[in-house]
C-alpha cells in the first residue's frame, strides 16, 4: 500500500535538519507531515488511514491549544487563569501525540529492514544480545495499558531504556532520544487485530519497520 503525495519529505531528514538549527519561532504553526509507506504486510490501508486521521487531530490541537495560550496569557480574570492551566497542562498529551505519531509512521517509509550497525551493537552490547533486546521491548509492548513502548537512547550516559510511555506524556525520559516508537494504544491496531492479538500486532510492525530509519537517530 502506498499513501505519499508529489511533496512527500523524509520525516526523518526534515527532523534532524530542523533540530540542527536551532530557532525560536513564536508563532510556529504545526503542519500534518506525510509518510511514503512501502507495500505494508499484515498493516490495512483501512488501519492507516484511521491512524494518520488521528495523527492529524493531534496537529490540530497542539495549534489550538497555541492559541488558547496566546488568548490567555495574558488575562487577569480567575476563569482565564483555569483556562490557561488547563491548555497548558494538555500541550504535553498533544504535541507528544503529535511527534510520536510522527516517529512511528516514519519508521514504517521506505523498505523493510533489520536493525544493524551501531544501533544493534549498542543494543546487544548493554542487552547481551539483539534477541535479548527485543524480547524486552515486546514485553513493554504487551503491558496492560494504554500508551506506548519506546526505546530512548541517553546521549548523557550513553546507555538505551525501553520504556513505557501511558498516553503520550506520563514516562517520557527528559534528555533522551526517541530510537524506536510503537503505539500501542488499541486504535492503533483494532482495524487488524484483537486486543488478543496485540503480539501478532507487534510482530507485524516489526515485519515492516526500516531499521535503517532507526539507525539514523542514534546521535
Ligand atoms: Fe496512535
Amino acid at each position: 500500500m502506498q499513501v505519499e503525495s508529489a511533496n512527500a519529505r523524509s520525516f526523518e531528514n526534515d527532523f534532524h535538519a530542523t533540530i540542527s538549527k536551532i530557532s525560536v519561532n513564536a508563532h510556529t504553526m504545526y503542519t500534518a507531515r506525510t509518510f511514503a509507506f512501502g507495500n505494508m504486510d499484515g498493516i490495512s490501508a483501512k488501519q492507516l488511514d484511521i491512524h494518520i486521521k488521528l495523527y492529524e487531530g493531534y496537529v490540530k490541537h497542539v495549534n489550538l491549544i497555541e492559541e488558547i495560550i496566546a488568548a490567555y496569557g495574558k488575562t487577569t480574570d480567575e476563569g482565564g487563569k483555569y483556562s490557561l492551566a488547563e491548555v497548558k497542562r494538555r500541550l504535553g498529551f498533544e504535541f507528544n501525540g503529535m511527534r510520536m505519531h510522527e516517529h512511528y509512521f516514519a519508521q514504517w517509509e521506505g523498505t523493510p529492514a533489520p536493525i544493524e550497525g551501531a544501533v544493534a551493537e549498542a543494543l546487544s552490547a548493554q542487552y547481551g544480545s539483539m534477541d535479548a533486546w527485543m524480547a524486552e521491548f515486546k514485553a513493554v509492548g504487551m503491558m496492560r495499558g494504554i500508551g506506548w513502548a519506546m526505546l530512548s537512547y541517553d546521549p548523557l550516559d550513553k546507555r538505551f531504556f525501553n520504556h513505557f510511555v501511558a498516553d503520550h506524556e506520563l514516562g517520557q525520559l527528559n534528555s533522551t532520544v526517541t530510537v524506536l516508537a510503537l503505539d500501542m494504544w488499541e486504535h492503533a491496531y483494532m482495524v487488524d487485530y484483537t486486543p488478543a492479538e496485540k503480539a501478532q500486532y507487534i510482530e507485524a510492525f516489526f515485519k515492516n519497520l526500516n531499521g535503517k530509519i532507526v539507525e539514523a537517530r542514534l546521535p
